[in-house]
């Protein structure tokens, strides 16, 4: 393409993103927001013109409208977090689609995130099923300065609170808002933690580094999550996937996003560690939970944690009775003064977080499902438009293979993984009990489902 013909491309595009800004006014913004996006907007729009009116070499008009282009976008991204901050994201997911003319499943249609507790306490915060979805980034932010309050990290790291605001928000910030790979999705992974913390011994076990790392780490751990699976950034061969070498793409690219930001030289969070040691035991930490978050690993993972949980039964039941323990025991068993163990058990217990919506209240569960079958839908739809080889199975096609591919999901991925953590900590039962009760629900459904 000639340069004069990029110039008037970019053009265009220029005009749609000035229009979107403009439009953008009428949400509820602050008054100093307000009057940043109008600052911006006149500027832009008396560069725009400039560029309309003049006649110098179509090549470095060219970079010009490049360059403006590319600063109205970063503006328009700004905006739009300021937005998405005082949304619930499937308000923010409804409203993007709707502003592209874009249509969604129609079992999107049946979803309404459940009812709000009103004042929330950090009791409620201790649920597995709280409703996080029905709350707004700004209002989930403010429940995941609660957690870390109530478990003292703060105040042990003296860390400020005006400090901790600032890596939250900026966490959140770094959320895109597709259906299901959203802040509610990374809230809720890091949510459903700490309520197996408070359930279970892992509350007096982990000592502050390891909460505070894991508790972050699941927080993050999905971090500029475009709505794409690994292996539609290997068939695209896009930046990440060749940074990566095709090798856990996502799950690297989460872990350095967090890592950038708390490294961020304003916030300087590594320094609030009393020493190096803790400082790489806190790094390692949070990027190893976090790569344990991808799926290609579940299967090998599971194998491995199931043998350990029956070590540890084996392991306990010799040691109460006062009877001596093999070698392939003391070395299998999860034992919990011992950093290495409690590791393992925190990969495995995020990954299980991460696949844990069908351990929810069938509300919560039903409300999640149907959000990532929508962004599968979506993944399959942009293959087909890009020429790549298409998901087939991300297709949505009815209700009833919608009911039986979460049947398959939850019995056979999630609910092994689940049985073993509660074998571990009798205080997550809960959760393969719910479980259980979602599956005979879905059966019901289904049947439903078949008669309509
Ligand atoms: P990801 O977050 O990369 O890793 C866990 C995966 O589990 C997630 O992507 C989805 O692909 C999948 N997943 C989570 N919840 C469900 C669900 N309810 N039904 C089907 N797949 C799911």
């Amino acid at each position: 393409m000639q340069a004069e013909a990029r110039f008037q491309r970019n053009m265009i595009k220029l005009e749609n993103k000035l229009n979107y800004l403009k439009k953008t006014l009428q949400s509820n913004f602050s008054p100093n927001q307000k009057e940043w996006i109008q600052n911006h907007l006149m500027t832009f729009n008396k560069l725009y013109e400039t560029l309309q009116k003049n006649s110098s070499n179509s090549e470095s008009l060219e970079k010009i409208s490049e360059d403006l282009y590319h600063n109205v976008r970063k503006a328009k991204r700004r905006v739009l977090y300021w937005i998405k901050f005082k949304s619930r994201d499937i308000d923010t997911f409804r409203t993007l689609r709707k502003e592209k003319g874009e249509t969604w499943i129609p079992i999107v249609d049946l979803i309404d995130p459940p009812p709000r507790i009103h004042e929330i306490q950090n009791t409620h915060l201790w649920d597995l099923s709280f409703p996080c979805m029905s709350y707004t980034n700004e209002e989930l932010c403010q429940f995941t300065e609660m957690i870390f309050k109530e478990q003292n990290l703060l105040s042990e790291f003296n860390i400020s609170s005006d400090k901790f605001g600032i890596v939250v928000k900026k966490i959140c910030a770094e959320y895109n808002a597709p259906a299901y790979h959203n802040f509610s999705h990374g809230f809720n992974v890091f949510q459903m933690f700490y309520a197996l913390v408070k359930k279970t011994e892992l509350e007096s076990a982990l000592d502050k580094v390891e909460k505070f790392a894991t508790l972050i780490a699941a927080l993050g751990h999905d971090m500029n999550h475009r709505g794409y699976n690994n292996a539609y950034e290997s068939k695209l061969k896009t930046k990440t996937a060749l940074t990566y070498y095709d090798t856990a793409i996502l799950e690297n690219m989460h872990a350095s996003f967090i890592i950038k930001i708390l490294k961020d030289p304003d916030i300087e969070f590594f320094n609030s560690l009393p020493d190096v040691t803790k400082q790489t035991q806190f790094r390692d930490l949070i990027i190893a939970v976090i790569l344990a978050t991808d799926m290609s690993k579940h299967f090998k993972l599971l194998k491995k944690f199931s043998a350990g949980v029956q070590a540890t039964m084996e392991y306990r039941k010799l040691k109460s009775s006062d009877q001596p323990v093999d070698k392939y025991l003391e070395d299998n068993a999860f034992i919990m003064d011992r950093p290495q163990d409690k590791r393992r058990i925190l990969k495995n217990i995020i990954h299980a977080c991460d696949i844990g919506n069908p351990c929810q209240k069938y509300e919560n569960y039903i409300y999640w499902s149907t959000l990532v079958t929508q962004e599968f839908d979506y993944q399959a739809k942009k293959e087909e438009k890009r020429g790549i080889e298409v998901t087939q199975m991300f297709k949505y096609k009815d209700l009833p293979s919608f009911f039986n591919g979460q049947v398959f999901f939850s019995r056979n991925l999630v609910l092994p993984l689940w049985e073993q953590i509660a074998i571990l900590f009798h205080g997550a039962a809960e959760a393969p009990q719910n479980l259980k009760m979602n599956l005979k629900r879905l059966e019901e459904d289904k049947i439903k489902a078949n008669e309509d």
